[in-house]
């Protein structure tokens, strides 16, 4: 596992600053109390909830899961949270629901970041239905055995351990079921770069840099990336057929 000082002040949440260090020194401008969570879309149950609702249905588990970020560093995290399989099953998607688009929380006067254009806000993500009901996918509201620090995505967040990190959207305030595949922020800062599957890859560049190998924070040298971050055995099957050259 990662040093636990590292994973929490080597950030990225462009909603405090591009520096890897912004986010600790200004994440206690992150309001979390209360914290209200919308549910929307191709539900059987829309809702509005708080975040202290959704916590207490469920047992929280561990998961000790490697990270790797577009940018080529990597941790590797114990997260704390449940599937997010669990939370969409218990509102009941209905037969429509063909993608999961996440919203990050959009306060301007808190979140300095945001008073700049960098990327569109509120940082929006999505995942294709199988892979938001995969069961490696989950919502962490923890990590190390403790609640979520503001600079890692307080209160809830969501982890998805084969994607780059951007995908592993922070501090969740909306998710939608949809119908058609939304356009989310990475996407539409640069569709070049930034692809909506965003599977690690090795063998697959990105345009300004190889993804071939990574630095795992905390050691000296490069590894060897692996193919969905090594979670080939358990996700490899939901992109069958699909060429990933294209959909990168
Ligand atoms: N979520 C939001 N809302 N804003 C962000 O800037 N950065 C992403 C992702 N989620 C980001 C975000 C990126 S690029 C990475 S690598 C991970 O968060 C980093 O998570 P960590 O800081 O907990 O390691």
């Amino acid at each position: 596992m990662t040093a636990i000082k590292d994973v929490t002040t080597y950030n990225n949440f462009y909603e405090f600053g591009v520096r890897k260090s912004d986010p600790e020194v200004y994440a206690h401008k992150l309001q979390t109390d209360p914290w209200r969570v919308s549910i929307q879309g191709e539900f059987e149950k829309t809702a509005e909830v708080n975040f202290e609702d959704i916590l207490s249905r469920y047992t929280l588990e561990e998961r000790i899961y490697r990270l790797r970020c577009v940018e080529t560093w990597s941790m590797v995290i114990p997260w704390l949270g449940f599937p997010l399989a669990d939370l969409l099953n218990h509102y009941g998607l209905t037969s429509r629901a063909n993608y999961i688009e996440f919203e990050s929380v959009l306060d301007p006067d808190n979140l300095r970041g945001q008073r700049s254009s960098i990327i569109e806000w509120p940082y929006r993500e999505a995942l294709r239905i199988d892979e938001a009901m995969h069961p490696l996918t989950m919502i962490a509201v923890g990590m190390y055995g403790e609640k979520m620090p503001n600079q890692n995505g307080a209160p809830m967040r969501l982890v998805v351990p084969w994607k780059y990190g951007f995908k592993s959207i922070k501090s969740v305030v909306a998710i939608r079921a949809l119908e058609e595949k939304p356009t989310t922020s990475w996407v539409a800062q640069n569709p070049e770069e930034y692809g909506f599957y965003a599977n690690v890859n090795p063998n697959v560049d990105h345009p300004r840099w190889s993804q071939a190998r990574e630095r795992r924070i905390g050691e000296g040298g490069r590894r060897q990336t692996l193919m969905f971050n090594g979670y080939a055995d358990e996700v490899a099957q939901l992109y069958s057929g699909m060429d990933l050259q294209k959909h990168y």
